[in-house]
């Protein structure tokens, strides 16, 4: 089953139940709390990822990360979690510092 590990979460591993979901119904299910301030609409970028490896495995762009993508606000190596899907294999990730949750321990 498709993988994320989360590296600044002191390496989580978790799973997808199947291939092709979105990487934040995949954290949600595993219950990690993960920033989602627009409700997963993508319109905020909160819910961004910082993908350190597998960004092959991710499905492409949506309309709404390439408009981010355009104005600046989402980097080559950073994804929104709520448009992205984990086709297969597996991900490591991090949460970006400036959406981390004020009660969760972070290793980094
Ligand atoms: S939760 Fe707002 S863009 Fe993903």
């Amino acid at each position: 089953m498709p993988k994320i590990i989360i590296e600044n979460l002191y390496h989580k591993e978790i799973s997808a139940k199947e291939p092709d979901y979105k990487v934040i119904e995949i954290i949600h299910d595993n219950y990690v709390d993960w920033m989602h301030a627009c409700g997963k609409k993508g319109r905020c970028t909160t819910c961004m990822m910082i993908v350190e490896d597998g960004m092959e495995n991710l499905s492409e762009l949506t309309e709404r990360e390439v408009s981010y993508r355009n104005l600046g606000k989402l980097k080559p190596n950073q994804r929104l979690t709520c448009q992205a899907r984990l086709k297969e294999g597996t991900i490591r990730i991090r949460v970006n510092d400036q959406y981390k949750l004020p009660h969760m321990d972070y290793s980094e």
